[in-house]
């Protein structure tokens, strides 16, 4: 099987993934509204992948929450620059600059199985090279007006196969699709 890379994600209705700022309140107040135990299949996607592979900005907002949320589950942040890695992550979270191709095809020749992409201009980028799978997205019922968008140009148009809807009573909706790969 092939390697496989996957996008798990929340927006606003209108496509937001953060607030300018990073700004997560939204998203902060709308988990509030959940009932405990539901985790809108969350805990399953995790255990389905190898590894995370967020931007820069995101591992910075992790961070700053000041508790780890990936466990023992590797995690490479990708960035231009050498980033700060506190020494109780070491042993599970890496730097790359590489390219989403030449990650991809290194982590593929690894025998990784499945990727988990996060981050709005990451993602962008894996999308732009092809390299997006499938795609779960939970609608948040907020509009943002502005924000850091999930979507961005690529140039071409990108199409997907809807494979399913949930609806959950507490408003969110989820919606997953696998990208149509055409080359
Ligand atoms: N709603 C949700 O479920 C959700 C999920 C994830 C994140 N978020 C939020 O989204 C915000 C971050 O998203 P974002 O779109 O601003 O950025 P992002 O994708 O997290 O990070 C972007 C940065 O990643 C680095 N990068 C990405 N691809 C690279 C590559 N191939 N090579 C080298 N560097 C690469 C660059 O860092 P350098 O500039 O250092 O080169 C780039 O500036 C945060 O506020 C986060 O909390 C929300």
């Amino acid at each position: 099987m092939s390697l496989k890379s996957s996008v798990f994600i929340a927006t606003s209705l209108d496509g937001f993934i953060a607030r300018e700022d990073g700004g997560l309140d939204w998203l902060d107040a709308a988990n509030a509204t959940v009932p405990e135990g539901e985790d809108c299949g969350y805990h399953t996607f995790m255990n389905s992948i190898d590894t995370l592979v967020m931007g820069r900005k995101t591992y910075e907002k992790v961070l700053s929450f000041g508790q780890w949320s990936y466990g023992n589950k590797p995690v490479i942040v990708l960035s231009s620059e050498k980033i700060e890695i506190p020494a109780d992550l070491h042993s599970t979270v890496s730097h790359s600059s590489e390219s989403p191709q030449e990650l991809y095809t290194r982590l593929s020749q690894k025998g990784l199985k499945r990727l988990y992409i996060d981050g709005g201009i990451t993602i962008q980028r894996f999308l732009a090279a092809g390299l997006i799978d499938d795609i779960t997205i939970t609608l948040i019922p907020i509009l943002l007006g502005n924000g850091k968008p999930l979507f961005g140009s690529f140039g071409k148009d990108i199409s997907l196969r809807h494979i399913a809807t949930k609806t959950f009573d507490f408003g969110f909706v989820q919606l997953t699709y696998q990208v149509v790969k055409t080359t």
